[in-house]
């Protein structure tokens, strides 16, 4: 038995050495492994043996058939590695090269705008602690703003966050003040999905500390980057809105990009679209992250980067965005 299949052995090495296409490997292997093959004739003379010489000869027939595949199978990849070197690498690439996210588009103008008027880009946690995403922003346990900001509970204690203002928390913690940042990202919510709204968005935190800032401030930063954003003027307003980590807290709305103002369903007749909340740091979230309120003050803004990708590429439904969907995403046309 043993000279038998080490004769099968060095047959089969000099036959497999001999194949160059890959077709001829498959022939080889059906000559060695298949029906009227040597290791089968080993195999019918299994039969006729005691039970002892059974499982003796039966796992050297079987390291045989082991080895047999594992010799093929290394030819195999050895001519596949040829082929590969064949290869006409001048021939003319595939044209469809995929596009970016349309999110990610704008977030990336975003922040280009932004770095160059000397802000920092910071990327906090989807997965963060009450205290970052609440407490901090002087948002209490039980204050009814929370409400606004139903999110999901995780088994380990912290929460998906409901914004990127917890970035607001993290930067000032981090660098202390003066600050210029912006952070971008993912953010969750617990709502009822419809064209509008989805339980993942997008928002780009924007923050400034310094001395003696002022509304004027705030206003010249927005217009200048919305007028960047969407490459022309863009008119703006202020309108009075509530958030406990904002005093005085506003809505800030651009003139509707798809009627210029005159007004048209998207804007609901008005001529305005709701764009980006914003307003002063309250003074209590300076206090509690470090920073002395006689001394610095500031603004923050949270702007929807979902919303502006949808503004700017006419997108109607949300649900697009995060389906994953490429044709979906490839009717916006954006190489
Ligand atoms: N974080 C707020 C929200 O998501 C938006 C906001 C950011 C408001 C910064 C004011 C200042 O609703």
């Amino acid at each position: 038995m043993k000279e038998k299949v080490e004769l099968i052995l060095r047959e089969a090495e000099s036959e497999i050495e001999k194949v160059t296409k890959e077709a001829d490997l498959l022939n080889v292997k059906s000559k060695l492994l298949g029906k009227s093959s040597k290791v089968n004739e080993l195999m019918t003379d299994l039969k006729s043996m005691s039970i002892e010489e059974k499982k003796q000869y039966g796992r050297v027939i079987n390291e045989l058939k082991y080895d047999l595949e594992q010799m093929i199978q290394s030819k195999y990849n050895s001519l596949n590695t040829n082929e590969f070197l064949d290869f006409d690498h001048t021939l003319p690439s595939n044209q469809d090269h995929g596009s970016l996210h349309p999110v990610t588009i704008v977030s990336k103008e975003v922040t280009d705008i932004l770095t160059k008027m000397g802000f920092i880009i910071l990327n906090g946690p989807e997965m963060e602690s009450e205290y970052y995403n609440f407490e901090a922003l002087n948002i209490p346990k039980n204050h009814p703003a929370r409400d606004m900001q139903d999110t999901f509970y995780l088994d380990n204690g912290l929460i998906l966050r409901t914004h990127t203002s917890t970035n607001q928390v993290r930067g000032m913690e981090k660098y202390g003040a003066p600050i210029r940042l912006c952070a971008p990202g993912r953010c969750f919510r617990n709502e009822n999905i419809d064209h509008s709204h989805d339980n993942t968005f997008f928002q780009l935190e924007g923050m400034v500390i310094d001395k003696n800032v002022s509304i004027g401030n705030l206003i010249y930063v927005m217009k200048e980057l919305l007028d960047n954003v969407f490459k022309k003027d863009v008119k703006v307003r202020l309108r009075p809105g509530f958030f406990p980590f904002v005093e005085p807290g506003f809505e800030l709305d651009c003139s509707c990009l798809i009627c210029e103002g005159i007004g048209c369903p998207t804007c609901k007749g008005s001529g305005w679209i709701e764009l980006c909340p914003c307003g002063m740091i309250h003074p209590n979230v300076l206090r509690m992250s470090g920073i002395n309120p006689d001394e610095y003050n500031g603004f923050a803004f949270g702007m929807g980067l979902t919303r502006l990708a949808m503004m700017k590429y006419k997108i109607d439904d949300v649900r697009v965005l995060n389906s994953g969907d490429l044709m979906s995403l490839e009717r916006f046309n954006l190489k």
